[in-house]
């Protein structure tokens, strides 16, 4: 039951038609008796201003920030998080008497699902992730933070590529090469790779008959992870799973970043069992 003490949380993005955040998040409060509920609001970038405005006058204690809003976000704050500063992309803000704090979940997100569904300790490894835009900006700049070796990217645009290492490298520390998906030492960088991360839209539900790399050179010592959750089993994680190579769906990412926004706005424990429980479940029922 909604009242007047209800805190509001939502979504700010446009479109949001294929979004699962707000089912996710309300479970989430229902199942743990908080008196919260999560609102989609589909809002163009020029009218986020006066959104915001309105937000600081209702019960709203936070919101997250998706497509095409997550850069433009940033000139409202009234502070950021150094990591999502670094990253130049905000997906997750709380509101605390009237003031904006900016994070950026995705990147800890996707790590906290690789740890967990992985097992894999970032630490002195390498990392192999495809595409530059922004989920592997989020992704390859966490992970730059951790006590990891080495990070290429491979991108269809080299130029991109370029850019982003460079930013990485000059922000944090001197650990990214770029490079693109025809490189002539890729199968050699694959192999000494223990992570490789598809961070591009290939295999994204309608497209679910393409892989983002040949899979013929994937050896079973690599973790193969995707980003991709809709379908839940891309054909990259089909086929690297046939070949022998642990393997990390992108549910994890999606519920992990959502779990950490849950714990920013709340301060309590996200339960994510049942948040993966849930999304699961919503997939199903929208394939069908
Ligand atoms: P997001 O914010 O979701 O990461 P984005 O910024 O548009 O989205 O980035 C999409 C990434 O997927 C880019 O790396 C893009 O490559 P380009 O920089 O060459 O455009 C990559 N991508 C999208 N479709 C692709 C395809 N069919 N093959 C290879 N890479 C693709």
């Amino acid at each position: 039951m909604i009242d007047t003490k209800t805190k509001l949380v939502a979504l700010l993005g446009n479109p949001l038609g294929h979004s699962f955040s707000h089912r996710m998040h309300n479970e989430n409060f229902k199942r743990m008796g908080l008196n919260y509920y999560y609102l989609p609001i589909e809002v163009k970038k020029e009218d986020i201003g006066e959104l915001i405005i309105g937000m600081k006058k209702m019960n709203f204690v936070g919101f997250n920030v998706t497509i095409p809003n997550k850069i433009e976000i940033i000139r409202y704050l009234d502070e950021i998080d150094p990591l999502a500063y670094k990253i130049g992309a905000v997906n997750t803000v709380k509101i605390t008497n009237g003031k904006l704090k900016g994070y950026n979940t995705d990147g800890d997100g996707f790590i906290d699902s690789l740890e967990k569904e992985g097992k894999i300790i970032c630490d002195q490894n390498t990392f192999f992730i495809i595409g530059a835009g922004g989920a592997s900006r989020a992704i390859a700049m966490t992970l730059a933070e951790r006590r990891i070796k080495k990070i290429y990217i491979a991108n269809r645009t080299l130029d991109r590529a370029n850019d982003l290492c460079e930013d990485i490298n000059k922000k944090i520390r001197d650990c990214t090469t770029p490079m693109t998906l025809e490189d002539k030492n890729i199968q050699e960088i694959i192999n000494q790779t223990t992570v490789l991360i598809n961070t591009t839209s290939v295999g994204m539900f309608p497209s679910t008959n393409e892989t983002p790399i040949d899979t013929t050179q994937l050896k079973n010592s690599v973790t193969v992870a995707d980003i991709v959750y809709n379908p839940p089993e891309t054909k990259l994680i089909r086929e690297a799973k046939a070949i022998g190579c642990p393997v990390v769906s992108g549910i994890g990412m999606f519920i992990n970043q959502g779990a950490r926004a849950f714990e920013i706005w709340t301060g309590m424990q996200a339960p994510i069992l049942e948040m993966r429980k849930s999304v699961e479940r919503m997939i199903i029922e929208r394939q069908q």
